[in-house]
C-alpha cells in the first residue's frame, strides 16, 4: 500500500452510507428559494379556479344563480353539481368505501363545503366571481356532538343513504351510523374484568385537529384535446394512487394520465386523499381546453380538506392488586364528519387502532369502534400517524397512568411490570398483531437513568410540599410515555388501497462512470428521501451516495408505488431499495468474476467492490464494474447494470420509544413551562442519525402543539372557530421547547437492512407524554383525567374546578 492508497475507513467514509450524518442534499435548493412547488408552475393560458363555499354547516341548497358572476370580467365558467352530473362526477368515491359530494348536491353538510367552482383568467377575477354567485340556503338542524348524532331523533344527515342498513364495513345501527368494527375476545375480556382486583374506566377524548402543512393542497390540471392526455401536477403524497383513481372515475385510459408531485411543502397525511379541488380543476381543463390551477388558502385548508383524530375512547383496564394487567376493554365513538373519507387501508375502518394494547402484555382485550356522521368536515387522515396509532397510544398511555394512580403505584414501575419482555418477540398481541422485535426494559431504564427519574420524583414531592405550605403556586408533573408503533403498511395479506396491495418499489440504473439514478415509488414531503435513499444504495453496492440521484413523484418515470405516509417509506420502499441494490450486486459479482478470471464463489464483498478470497490485492471496484457492464460482460449476459424491485413486506415494523416530559404549571394563570423533554427512540437500524433527529424534533413540536392547544373546534351551529392561524395553535421557535434526543437500536428481523420507520414516532409518543405531565401535576390536587388540549385557559379552569382558589 503506498501513501496515496485510501484506508478502509477513508473508503467507507467516502461512501456516506448508512449510519452517516450526511447533510441533506435537497436543502441546497430549499434554503435558497429554488424549490419547485405546484404554485411555481405557470403554464401558457393557465386559468384559475376557486370555490364558493357554504356558510352553513347543514342546509338545503334551494338554488344557485351564476348570472351575475358570469358578467365579472375574466370569469369564464361557474361549475355546479348540475354541471358535474353531465359527466357523472357530482359525487366521488372515498378511500373508505363511502361516496362524497364533489359540489353541493341538494344540501350542504359542513361549513365551507364546496358549492360551486368559479373558473377565471386570474385568481382575483375568480374571487370576484365567487362573491357574485347567489346561493339560496334553507338552514337545517346541526349535529356537532357525535354522541348526540346517535340520538333516536337526531336529524338525518346523509339523506342519500336513506334506507341503507349496510355500509362498506357491515351493518349500520342508526341513520347517522357508518360502521361498527370489533376485534378481540369479548367473553374472555368480560371474564377478566369480573375476576379483577382493580379496574379503571375513563372516557379519554382525543380532540379534532388538523395536519396544517405549510403548503396547502393544490394542483394544476392540463388536458390536451388532441392527444387526450391529462397532466396533473399536485401536492400528492401518493401520486400513483391518484393516477389510478383519476383513471377509474374520469374514465381516461391510465397511460394517458400523467401525475407529477413536484417539491411538496409538508404532507402529514393532509395530501393523501382526493379532494373536490382536484376533480373540479380536471373537469375545468377538459371543458375549457386550458390548464387550470387550484390553490387552497389557509382557511380552506383548515376547515375543508381533511382533519385528524376526533376519537372518544371509553377505556377500561383490569388488573391484579399487584399491578399486573389482565384485560383491556375499549369502546370508541369515532367522529368522521359528513362523509367517511378516512384515509386508511381499505379493510381497516378504524385504521390500526387495534395496536391499543401498546407495549404491555395484555392476556386478553376487546375493542369496538362506532363510526359516526356529523356536520363536520370529512377526512380522518393520519396526521403524522400510522392510521389511528396515535389515538391508540394516547388511549393506553393515559389508561396506564390512571391505573397507576388508582393502585398508588409509580407509573414507571407499573410499565416495567407489564412490558412485553425481550424474549417474547415475535409477540402476538391480544388484538391480532405480530410485533417483530423490541427491548422495552432496556429503553425504559436508559431513559430513567439519563434523566435521573428518582431525583425528579423527589423534586416533585418537595414542590408539592412547598405548594401545600403556600410557598409556591406552581405544581409539577412528570409525563411518561412508552409507545409501540406499527408502521410499514403494508403486507398485501392485510393492506390494500382500493384493491391495490401496499407494496413499494425502486428502480436503480447505474451509468458507465460509476454513477446512477434511483427512482422510488414514495414521495418525500420534507423527510429527506433524496439523501437517505442514496445512503442505502451506497452501503449496499459501494457507490458513493453523492453519485446517486434520487427521483420520486413522477408517475411516468417512477415504478408504481403506494406513496409516503404513516412512516411507511423506510419499512417498505427502503426495503425495495436494498433489494434492487442486491440484484445489481449479484450481476456485478458475475461481471467481476469474469474480469478477474475467477469463479463467482471465490469473490467476497469489501466496502466498495469485490476482492478474491485469500488474494486481497486482486480486486475490482464497483466503479470499474459499472464501466465493464457497458463494454465487456460475460458471454451471453445482457449489457447494462440496472434492477427493479417491488417489495411486499412480510410484516409491519414496530418502532418504540420512551419519553418523559417535566412540566410546571402556575395554577393562578394556567401558564405552563416545559422544564425538560427527553425522547428516546428505537427505529432499528439508523440510516441517517441527523435526519432521524430532525424527524424527532419536528414530530415532537407537532405533539406539543396538539397536546397543548392545537384544535379544530366548532360552535353549536357548526361554525369552525379555529379556522386560521390566529386561533389554531401553530408553535413557532419562540414557544417550542428544547428537545433532548437519544436512541437504542433493536433491528427489525424481517427488514433487509433492519430498519423501522421513525417519522411519526415523536407525534405518537409525544402527545401522551405532555398530557400525562399535565395530569400528573393535577393528580396531586385530586384530578383523575383532564381532557386535552391543555392550553392556559383550560389549565386555569382545571385548577379552579379542583378548588385551588378556595381561600
Ligand atoms: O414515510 P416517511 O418518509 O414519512 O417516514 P420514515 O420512513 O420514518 O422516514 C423518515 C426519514 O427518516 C427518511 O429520510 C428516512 O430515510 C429516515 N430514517 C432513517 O434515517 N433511519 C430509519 N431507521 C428510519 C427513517
Amino acid at each position: 500500500m503506498n501513501d496515496m492508497t485510501p484506508t478502509r475507513e477513508q473508503r467507507e467514509a467516502s461512501l456516506e452510507g448508512m449510519g452517516c450524518k450526511r447533510k441533506r442534499v435537497e436543502d441546497a435548493r430549499f434554503t435558497q428559494g429554488r424549490g419547485n412547488y405546484v404554485d411555481d408552475l405557470k403554464l401558457p393560458g393557465m386559468l384559475h379556479g376557486d370555490f364558493v363555499r357554504s356558510p352553513h354547516a347543514h342546509a338545503r341548497v334551494k338554488s344557485i344563480n351564476s348570472e351575475e358572476a358570469l358578467k365579472v370580467p375574466g370569469v369564464l365558467a361557474v361549475i355546479t353539481a348540475e354541471t358535474l352530473k353531465t359527466v357523472n362526477l357530482a359525487w366521488m368515491p372515498t378511500l373508505a368505501g363511502d361516496v362524497q359530494m364533489v359540489l353541493a348536491d341538494g344540501k350542504v353538510l359542513f361549513q365551507n363545503q364546496e358549492v360551486a367552482f368559479v373558473v377565471a383568467t386570474d385568481r382575483y377575477a375568480a374571487d370576484d366571481g365567487i362573491n357574485k354567485v347567489v346561493v339560496e340556503y334553507e338552514p337545517l338542524p346541526v349535529v356537532i356532538d357525535p354522541f348526540k348524532a346517535m340520538d333516536k331523533d337526531a336529524p338525518v344527515l346523509r339523506e342519500d343513504l336513506a334506507g341503507k342498513t349496510t355500509g362498506a364495513h357491515g351493518p349500520r345501527k342508526h341513520h347517522n351510523h357508518i360502521f361498527e368494527w370489533t376485534v378481540g375476545d369479548k367473553d374472555l375480556t368480560d371474564a377478566a374484568f369480573k375476576k379483577a382486583d382493580v379496574t379503571i374506566k375513563e372516557m379519554i377524548s382525543y380532540h379534532r385537529t388538523h395536519p396544517s402543512p405549510l403548503e396547502t393542497c393544490q394542483c394544476v390540471c392540463s388536458f390536451d384535446k388532441i392527444s387526450g392526455e391529462l397532466s396533473i401536477w399536485g401536492t400528492f403524497q401518493a401520486p400513483h394512487v391518484i393516477r389510478t383513481v383519476v383513471a377509474l372515475i374520469a374514465k381516461i385510459p391510465e397511460q394517458k394520465i400523467h401525475v407529477i408531485s413536484p417539491d411538496v411543502g409538508g404532507g402529514f397525511g393532509n395530501k393523501v386523499g382526493a379532494y373536490p379541488g382536484y376533480i373540479c380543476a380536471a373537469v375545468a381543463t377538459i371543458v375549457t381546453g386550458k390548464p387550470v390551477k387550484w390553490v387552497e388558502d389557509r382557511i380552506e385548508n383548515l376547515t375543508a380538506t381533511s382533519f385528524a383524530r376526533d376519537y372518544h375512547m371509553t377505556t377500561e383496564i383490569a388488573a391484579t392488586k399487584e399491578g399486573k394487567v389482565t384485560g383491556l376493554r375499549v369502546h370508541v365513538l369515532a367522529d368522521h364528519g359528513a362523509f367517511d373519507a378516512c384515509a386508511d387501508p381499505s379493510k381497516w375502518p378504524a385504521g390500526f387502532f387495534n395496536i391499543v394494547t401498546g407495549s404491555y402484555d395484555f392476556p386478553t382485550a376487546h375493542l369496538s369502534v362506532d363510526g359516526i356522521y356529523t356536520n363536520k368536515a370529512p377526512g380522518g387522515v393520519a396526521y403524522r400517524c400510522s392510521f389511528r396509532v396515535t389515538e391508540a397510544a394516547y388511549c393506553i398511555e393515559r389508561g396506564m397512568d390512571i391505573l397507576a394512580q388508582k393502585l398508588g403505584m409509580d407509573p414507571a414501575e407499573l410499565r416495567l411490570k407489564n412490558f412485553i419482555r425481550k424474549e417474547q418477540f415475535p409477540y402476538h398481541s391480544a388484538l391480532g398483531w405480530e410485533y417483530d422485535s423490541g427491548d422495552y426494559h432496556t429503553a425504559m431504564k436508559k431513559m430513567m437513568d439519563t434523566v435521573d427519574y428518582a431525583s425528579l420524583r423527589k423534586q416533585q414531592a418537595a414542590q408539592r410540599a412547598a405548594f401545600k405550605r403556600g410557598e409556591t403556586r406552581e405544581i409539577m408533573g412528570l409525563g411518561l410515555s412508552f409507545f409501540t408503533e406499527i408502521v410499514g403498511a403494508g403486507p398485501s395479506k392485510n393492506c390494500d388501497i382500493l384493491g391495490i396491495a401496499m407494496f413499494d418499489s425502486c428502480e436503480i440504473r447505474l451509468h458507465p462512470t460509476g454513477a446512477g439514478i434511483a427512482r422510488v415509488g414514495t414521495k418525500s414531503t420534507g423527510q429527506g428521501h433524496e439523501t437517505t435513499w442514496a445512503q442505502i444504495i451506497a452501503t449496499e453496492i459501494g457507490i458513493p451516495a453523492a453519485n446517486i440521484m434520487v427521483e420520486e413523484g413522477n408517475t411516468d418515470t417512477a415504478p408504481y408505488g403506494l406513496g409516503t405516509y404513516g412512516s411507511r417509506s423506510t419499512p417498505v420502499a427502503g426495503a425495495a431499495i436494498a433489494m434492487a441494490a442486491r440484484k445489481i450486486k449479484a450481476k456485478a459479482q458475475m461481471i467481476a468474476a469474469y474480469k478477474l478470471e475467477v469463479h463467482e464463489g471465490d469473490l467476497e464483498w469489501d466496502i466498495d467492490g469485490f476482492r478474491v478470497k485469500g488474494l486481497p490485492e486482486k480486486t475490482m471496484s464497483m466503479k470499474d464494474i459499472c464501466w465493464a457492464a457497458y463494454n465487456s460482460v460475460p458471454p451471453g449476459m445482457e449489457p447494462g447494470l440496472e434492477a427493479v424491485s417491488y417489495y411486499d413486506p412480510p410484516n409491519m415494523t414496530y418502532p418504540f420509544g420512551a419519553y418523559i416530559c417535566v412540566m410546571t404549571i402556575d395554577v393562578d394563570t394556567g401558564v405552563y413551562k416545559i422544564e425538560r423533554f427527553y425522547a428516546l427512540d428505537d427505529c432499528g437500524t439508523r440510516i441517517n442519525p441527523m435526519i432521524i433527529e430532525g424527524q424527532v424534533h419536528g414530530g415532537l413540536t407537532e405533539a406539543f402543539a396538539i397536546a397543548m392547544g392545537q384544535e379544530i373546534r366548532y360552535d353549536p351551529e357548526g361554525n369552525v372557530v379555529t379556522g386560521s392561524f390566529m386561533d389554531f395553535f401553530m408553535p413557532t421557535a419562540v414557544e417550542t421547547p428544547h428537545w433532548e434526543t437519544d436512541f437504542t437500536v433493536t433491528p427489525s428481523p424481517h427488514h433487509p437492512i433492519g430498519a423501522k420507520g421513525v417519522g411519526e414516532s415523536p407525534n405518537v409518543g409525544g402527545v401522551p407524554a405532555f398530557s400525562n405531565a399535565v395530569n400528573d401535576a393535577f393528580s396531586f390536587l385530586g384530578a383523575t383525567h383532564i381532557q386535552m388540549p391543555h392550553d392556559y385557559w383550560r389549565n386555569w379552569k382545571a385548577a379552579k374546578n379542583l378548588g385551588v382558589f378556595a381561600a
